[in-house]
């Protein structure tokens, strides 16, 4: 009996030997088409081949592709479990020729594969055509020598196969498995056509048309074929089953289920199994692919699946977590096929265990208020719209999780109620926002937000990605397009832009669509829609315009680095100024950071230099960065760093990098930096390259600021450094190691020829050398010596030691110096000891200096000191002395 890993292999390298490329699965978060929530079949990542727009160099291709059907149009969630061919989560085997083989082709290869490499029986086996094509139903007459009557033509949309309203389609011709009239059902078109007897195991798609908004319709240029078969379907076929729970993959993780709740797998509840082996599959992709639970788009219906689990987890009665428990079983499975799978196992346990612990403290009490909100409800009843309402807002329960639970008791919920209840609680929420004056005109994305939905953000796993044009606004007004010039802010359902916040500026980049383009100048975010200010540069945006949206990568990188290293620069700045050091602010553009944090004093040279050196230390270590969702409070368990009085919701991304290496706070080994996080970061610290500090500035009371500049711009500010120390040394016919020093003994030198020349002014002063106003003379007035001077040459700040020299020199008496500084002046008077009693210096020098024309003057009766601002009337100021000595 071969198991699921060996009928892939087997369809896989089958089409390879007929000159097929195997092509891995895309991503389960499609990156080429906006309007879909997650891949949901193989022909997904190849829509644009089959158009034209996009060529790649295979036209033959098969792919075992992942697909999820949970939330958006194609929705198994809600019967996964109790039927036996639904889940959330399943692979596609397809082939596909892209213009290459048709229809003559393409139902050979189908027929070889299933009757001679899976040898099913040809007499089982029953087809269905389009009703208008008599070409594949003459093929499959041909070639598998089918008879009429197990060719059923059909004339509705069932072998019409069309993505959604749009793009690609073409007739299609199914497979069915007849599995015998003991099994209730009639072949396909027939009343009977629901029942279990005849199944559809392969469809086959002749691409040829292609779709539009409008309904037109076109021929593409090129025929195409897209086929799709369920693995979990085929195998359960091939491995005899009826049920697809009884492959030997689904077995397993019932199996491991029923382990870790010690519950038979097959008793009453196995239901439960079923629905936990499923949804342990789906949730575990999503997050190998990078979705993460969350509120919002993609990331609640993540957490819608994992949450019914749980719930039915609960049901058997599982008091700790299981669901993470259940992940190595499911790589056991499916890791060699999708090695992503183990590369995120960590990853993906750790977030199960959290959301499932986290679930728990709610579930219980939900589920009592359930039940007693529907004691009185009789079968058929439904429960108020309210109550579901407050089960989702008060105690996490999403609605299908509601609906699920009275499923079994057959009874229903009051969706419109819900809906109304949701619609006020937005109401609220819209009305704080206005009420808090940050943006007036905030309205009209509160507006989109309710019409559109919230903007999904895919930029921390791509760059690239496209979106639908949700909205387009210029001059503050909804528009419904905008031409070559004009400048527009737009709204998408999802874009890698990031939208700036958390001190990290918006990306920028280019937006393109069938025939326009638009540069994008930032990004920013209102009530979860991201605002793209952009520029048409080409042609007409429209609204409804799939649009290709490109990040800046080069500029995106460095704000990366930048980001990343703020985060180190934190720890770095604990480990050397203290554990009080907390963010105040953080700004990380493309061409540097800045971080401000709680401190007092200015850093010393040792620190910052410290500081650099640590960072650049966990820069070389070259460790992974990591990024985990939780709660507030399990980030602050962990020690994240979180803004102080900042309000977080329910849950917080939490970045990690670096391995402590000793000096600070954590042990050796532990994890360097943890901080609460939305930003994007480097995916290893050794992507930063380099860091330097810019040095430390004051940022306001009690808080410091530090700019410091990464990679490229860190070394060429660097080495711009370096450059200048190398003329520095030549100038100075140093080495460069030995300016410093060289520097100092140059200051030194200064400073001693400095007060050399002051000595050497203050002796020509005093001997009334040259420029000195006429020396010194000493005069008699009113039986006082008094001497005045007018100098050139010396500044204010020379003048007492002048003066004490000719206090000394005259004995008794009175001085006045008046210093000729550029034009202005600068005076000084002094009154030997004796006389201070009759003259002080004070009023001398106030005489003086409203001569000089200045104003006050000040000191001591012994000495005084003042300024004017006009130097030429000094014999009039030394006169006015004069007659006052005179009395
Ligand atoms: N696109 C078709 C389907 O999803 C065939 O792959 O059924």
């Amino acid at each position: 009996m071969p198991t699921l890993n060996e009928i892939r292999s087997t369809f896989l390298n089958f089409f390879e030997s007929n000159d097929h490329a195997i092509v891995d699965s895309s991503p389960l978060v499609p990156r080429n088409d906006p309007t879909l929530m997650f891949t949901n079949s193989g022909m997904v990542q190849f829509k644009n081949l089959f158009t034209g727009v996009e060529h790649r160099d295979y036209t033959r291709a098969t792919t075992s592709q992942k697909c999820v059907r949970a939330g958006g149009k194609h929705n198994d969630l809600d019967n996964v479990g109790y039927t036996a061919r639904h889940h959330t989560f399943f692979e596609m085997l397809g082939n596909f020729s892209f213009g290459d083989y048709f229809k003559e082709q393409a139902i050979p290869y189908a027929w070889d594969l299933l009757t001679k490499e899976f040898g099913l029986d040809k007499s089982k086996l029953l087809v269905t055509v389009y009703h208008t094509d008599d070409e594949a139903a003459d093929i499959w007459k041909k070639y598998a020598g089918l008879p009429d009557d197990r060719i059923i033509r059909i004339a509705t949309d069932d072998n019409f196969w069309s993505m959604g309203a749009t793009g690609p389609c073409g007739p299609c011709t199914e497979v069915f498995y007849d599995h015998g009239p003991e099994i209730w059902g009639g072949p396909p078109g027939s009343a009977e056509e629901d029942g279990d007897r005849f199944i559809e195991i392969w469809n086959l798609v002749f691409m040829q048309n292609e779709r539009f908004e409008d309904g037109s319709q076109r021929d593409l240029d090129m025929q195409s074929i897209d086929t799709g078969m369920g693995l979990e379907r085929i195998g359960a076929l091939l491995q005899g089953k009826h049920d697809n729970y009884d492959t030997d993959l689904m077995r397993a993780l019932i199996e491991a289920s029923a382990h870790v709740t010690n519950h038979d797998p097959d008793g009453p509840g196995n239901v439960h199994h079923r629905v936990i082996a499923d949804h342990l599959r789906s949730t575990s992709f999503l997050m190998a692919d990078g979705v993460m639970p969350s509120n919002e788009g993609r990331g609640y219906v993540l957490r819608r699946i994992m949450r019914r689990a749980m719930r039915h987890a609960h049901l058997l009665g599982a008091k700790d977590p299981v669901m993470y428990r259940l992940v190595p079983a499911l790589v056991t499975q499916m890791g060699q096929a999708f090695p992503e799978l183990g590369r995120a196992q960590s990853l993906i346990e750790e977030t199960l265990k959290q959301e499932e612990t986290r679930f728990k403290q709610t579930l219980e009490r939900g589920l009592s208020m359930l039940d007693d909100a529907v004691a009185d409800l009789s079968e058929g009843g439904e429960l108020p719209g309210e109550t579901a309402f407050k089960l989702y807002d008060t105690y996490g329960f999403p609605l299908d999780l509601t609906q699920d639970a009275l499923r079994e008791k057959g009874l229903g919920v009051d969706t419109g109620g819900f809906d109304a209840a949701m619609a006020e609680q937005k109401a609220k929420a819209r009305a704080a926002w206005s009420g808090s004056g940050e943006a007036a005109d905030a309205s009209i994305w509160f507006d989109i937000a309710e019409a559109e939905g919230v903007t999904d953000f895919l930029g921390y796993d791509t760059e690239m990605a496209e979106g639908q044009i949700r909205a387009l606004v210029r001059d503050g007004a909804v528009v419904t397009e905008a031409k070559t010039g004009e400048d527009v802010q737009i709204v998408l359902n999802q874009t890698p832009f990031y939208a700036e916040s958390g001190g990290q500026v918006g990306d920028t980049g280019v937006v393109r669509t069938d025939g326009a383009r638009a540069e994008i100048t930032d990004t920013r975010k209102v009530a979860g829609v991201f605002i793209h200010f952009a520029k048409v540069t080409e042609g007409t945006l429209t609204k409804g315009d799939a649009a290709q949206l490109e990040v800046d990568h080069l500029r995106r990188s460095r704000i990366r680095a930048n980001h990343s290293a703020t985060h180190l620069l934190h720890e770095a700045l604990r480990a050397a100024l203290g554990p009080h050091v907390a963010q105040r602010g953080s700004l990380n553009a493309e061409d540097r950071l800045r971080f401000d944090f709680s401190h007092t004093k200015a850093l010393s040279l040792e620190e910052l230099k410290q500081i650099e050196d640590d960072v650049n230390a966990y820069i070389r270590q070259n460790d992974t960065v990591e990024t985990r969702i939780m709660t507030p409070d399990d980030a602050r368990a962990l020690g994240a760093q979180a803004l102080f009085g900042e309000k977080y919701g329910d849950e917080v991304r939490v970045v990690s990098m670096g391995t402590h290496a000793g000096s600070g706070k954590g042990a050796d080994g532990a994890t360097y930096s943890i901080e609460l996080c939305g930003g994007t970061h480097v995916q290893r610290t050794g992507d930063i390259g380099v860091f330097v500090t810019l040095g430390d500035s004051a940022s306001s009371a009690g808080v410091r600021r530090i700019e410091a500049l990464t990679g490229a711009d860190a070394f060429r500010y660097l080495s711009e450094q370096d450059h200048r120390v190398a003329a520095l040394a030549l100038e100075l016919k140093a080495q460069p190691g030995d300016v410093l020093d060289r520097v100092r003994g140059l200051m030194d030198e200064r400073k001693a020829l400095g007060n050399e020349v002051a000595q050497l002014r203050r002796e020509l002063a005093m001997a009334g050398g040259a420029g000195q106003g006429g020396g010194a003379a000493v005069e008699e007035i009113g039986g006082v010596r008094f001497v005045a001077q007018v100098l050139s040459g010396v500044s204010g700040k020379d003048l007492p030691a002048l003066l004490d020299e000719h206090k000394a020199r005259i004995g008794s008496g009175v001085v006045l110096l008046i210093a000729d500084t550029d034009g202005k002046a600068a005076v000084a008077a002094g009154v030997t000891d004796d006389l201070t009693s009759r003259v002080s210096a004070e009023d001398i020098v106030k005489l003086a200096v409203v001569q000089l024309g200045g104003k006050g003057g000040g000191g001591r009766p012994d000495m005084a000191r003042g300024g004017g601002r006009d130097v030429t009337n000094a014999e009039a100021a030394i006169e006015t002395v004069r007659t006052l000595l005179k009395g």
